[in-house]
Formats: C-alpha cells, structure tokens, sequence
C-alpha cells in the first residue's frame, strides 16, 4: 500500500511510519514540526532527546535500505497538503498530525482557538484533498477516547441506536468532552461523517486511549529511532509521569480523588490497530468508528501499580493527592466498548507487572535528564 502518516515526526507517528516502512508499504510522512516549537513555548523537552526526522529518515534507511519520503508543511496550508496528496496519490492517509495536548488547549484563548483551528481546519483540508485527488483512498483519523467524557451510561463505538417517541435512529453518540482540545476532535468526527456520508469517501476514527510505552520493535533498532517519552505536565501522560516521579524520589501527585478511569493502551497496539484498520478498510461512504484502547484503569490503579513497581525495585514511592487543576469528575460510572478491533485481530499487549517493570527501569536510567519544575501542573481549567 501507498500510505501518507500525517503527523510523522510524532510520539506515535514516527514509529507507525518505520512499521509500515518494514512491512514493505510505501511510506511517506508530513509534519511541520509545530511539537517542537510548542515544546519551546513552555521550556518543556522528552526526557530523551529526539534527532531531527531528516536525521530519523536518514537512519532508517541505513539500518533497513528502506525509503520514507518526508515532506516538511503545514496540514493548515491547503495548498502544500493538496500538493502532497496529488503526488503521492495514497491508498491510506493515516491522521496523527493535531495538537495532541488538553492542557496545552486549556491554558489560554489563544492556544484554545489554535488548537480548533489547526485540527479542525487541518482535517478538513484533508477532507478537500481527499474528494478531489484520491476519492478512493481510506482515512484513518486518530481521535480520542475523551471525546465520550465519562456518561453514566455505557459508552458504545460511535454510534447509538435511539428510540425516542416510539421511533428508532442510529446517531453519533452523544459526546461530552472534557476540553478545547478534545472538543476539536468532536468537531473532527461530525466533519468526517458529513464528508462520508455526502462525497462517499471511507474513514475510520479510532477514538484512542491514553497510549504508554517507550519502544516498538523498531524503535529500538538504533538509538537515532527513538521516539519522544513525555512525562510533563501539558505532553507527559499519567503513567509516564509517576514512572518519572518514582524513579526521582518524588510524590506521585494524583490529581483529586483519582477515581478518574479511562481506557489505556500500549504503543505496540497502537500500531497493531493502525495496520488492522488500513488492512481492513472502511468502505466508500462508510464513516466507522472503533474505540481503540486494551484496558480500562483509574489514576489510583496506575499510582499503585507504579507503587508496587517502585517496591520491586527498592524504591520507597509515595502518592499524593494534590488539587485537580482540570474540572472532571474524580468517582464516575465508566463502561466503554471496546471489541470492534478484537473482531479484526487484535491481540493486545496488557499492563503487565513486567511492562511497568521494564518502564520504570528505562526511566531510572535516564532520570539524570529529568526536568522536574515541568511536572507540576500549572494550567487550570478554570483560572
Ligand atoms: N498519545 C496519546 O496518548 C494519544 C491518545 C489519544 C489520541 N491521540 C492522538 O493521536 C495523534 C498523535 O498523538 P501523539 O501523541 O503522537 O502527538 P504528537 O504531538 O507527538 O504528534 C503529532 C505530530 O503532528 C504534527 N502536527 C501537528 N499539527 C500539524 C500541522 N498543522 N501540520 C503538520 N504537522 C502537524 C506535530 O508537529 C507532531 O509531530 C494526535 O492526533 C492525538 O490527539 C494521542
């Protein structure tokens, strides 16, 4: 397949990229960097270096012979995404390349309107390529579990049948998210419906969990093929943080009560939903939506387990209740779906002891590299 990874320089984008380069796909990715500089903006940087995607690409082909073609620009410029796509003409247009942060979207107006405009309108020239150069071609979109928020209902893939007045409709699910920048990808999924259900093309939303995890098989072929580990307060997810503060020696700081669920996966099955999804693709005029994460846990479940991993490893580790900086409810009902992608093969890798385990180990061994006055939180929904 010819598959174009938007977003190619990213946390999760760069090692799907080197997945499908390995398997023999034709891979080329599109990024304009803009992590990079919002990581400048708030002094933040991954607890290891990552080598420019020149370098990365560079690598790649030394280590395999194999090629990614990479184009520097701006999804939000629909010229160069056109010229892109055009050109490349893809069977597969895997969408990572959004501002992927809630904090960050929540710490100002500005940063609110540049979250919605870069991924709305991102998407939506996407959309336009897509119905003008390669109708045929299937989007697969990355949105997020936090577009649900946490109903006292269960949460079903995407879609829910209604009966209402004694009459029956099956409509997107109702959602309730919990920032600008989750809003954004609500506001992507009624835009990729739409464009599916009016031009006919083919799209699949994989509406994700928290992701965890440092390495993929091909990660770890070199150094130079790393990917970011995030472990701050607007990038770093909530294992990755008390992996950081264990490994350190300092609380780890649970936001509220901590009875916070939601659904979490490992890098590996990222990738894993990504090549089933563009494997098996939606049809034309098709929007489908998986729910694409392996377990569900509270943020006490994932302090304890890092506890626990801290006492395997002799660490003493602590948890602290600190004041919620977002507005969330912290003890809810949680009953979210998951099995449209174990229908298609998914054979997920769990939180396992051993993964935390190895997790934590990593961290230790980088700990000299961490930035700790960028753990804390400082954005708060309602400042
Ligand atoms: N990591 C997670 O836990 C997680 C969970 C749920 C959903 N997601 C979604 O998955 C996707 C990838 O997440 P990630 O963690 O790899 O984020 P990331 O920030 O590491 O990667 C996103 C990449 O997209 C690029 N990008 C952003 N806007 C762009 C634009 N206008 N033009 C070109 N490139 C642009 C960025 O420079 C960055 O390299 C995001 O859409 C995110 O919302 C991630």
């Amino acid at each position: 397949m010819r598959i174009l990874i938007l977003g190619g320089d990213g946390y999760l984008g760069w090692p799907t990229a080197m997945h499908f380069s390995a398997r023999g796909d034709v891979v080329a990715v599109v990024d304009n960097f803009a992590k990079r500089r919002w990581e400048l903006e708030d002094g933040i940087e991954p607890l290891l270096p990552i080598p420019t995607l020149h370098a990365r690409v560079r690598r790649w082909q030394a280590e395999t012979g194999k090629e990614i073609e990479l184009h520097v620009g701006d999804i939000c410029n629909h010229r160069f995404i056109y010229t892109v796509i055009e050109r490349f003409r893809p069977d597969a247009i895997v969408h990572y390349g959004e501002q992927p942060s809630a904090p960050y979207s929540m710490q100002s107006r500005e940063a609110a309107v540049y979250t919605q405009h870069n991924n709305v309108v991102g998407n939506l020239n996407v959309l336009f390529a897509m119905k003008r150069f390669c109708p045929q071609a299937h989007l697969v979109k990355l949105g997020t579990m936090g577009e649900y928020g946490t109903p006292n209902i269960d949460i079903e893939e995407g879609w829910l049948t209604v009966n209402h007045n004694g009459r029956t409709d099956t409509v997107l699910y109702p959602k309730k998210p919990g920032s600008f920048y989750h809003l954004s990808k609500v506001h992507d999924s009624a835009n990729i419906e739409f464009a599916c259900r009016v031009w006919g093309l083919a799209a699949t939303d994989l509406n994700q969990g928290v992701v965890y995890g440092i390495d993929t098989d091909d990660t770890c072929k070199h150094a130079e093929l790393r990917t970011s580990f995030h472990y701050d307060h607007v990038f770093g997810t909530v294992l990755n943080r008390f992996l950081v503060q264990a490994a350190t020696g300092r609380k780890l700081t649970v936001y509220g009560k901590g009875g916070q669920t939601r659904g979490f996966l490992n890098i590996r099955d990222t990738i894993q939903c990504v090549a089933l999804a563009c494997d098996k693709p939606a049809k034309a005029g098709e929007f489908r939506i998986f729910n694409q994460f392996t377990e569900q846990f509270s943020v006490r479940d994932i302090a304890n387990k890092v506890e626990a991993a801290g006492k395997r490893a002799g660490l003493r580790v602590q948890i602290d209740n600190i004041p919620n900086p977002r507005v969330e409810m912290e003890e809810h009902y949680y009953n979210a779906k998951h099995t449209k992608l174990l229908d298609l093969g998914l054979k997920p890798n769990l939180l396992t002891d051993a993964v935390v385990d190895t997790m934590l180990d990593t961290v230790r061994r980088h700990s000299g590299a961490v930035q700790p006055a960028t753990i804390m939180p400082t954005i708060k929904w309602k400042q």
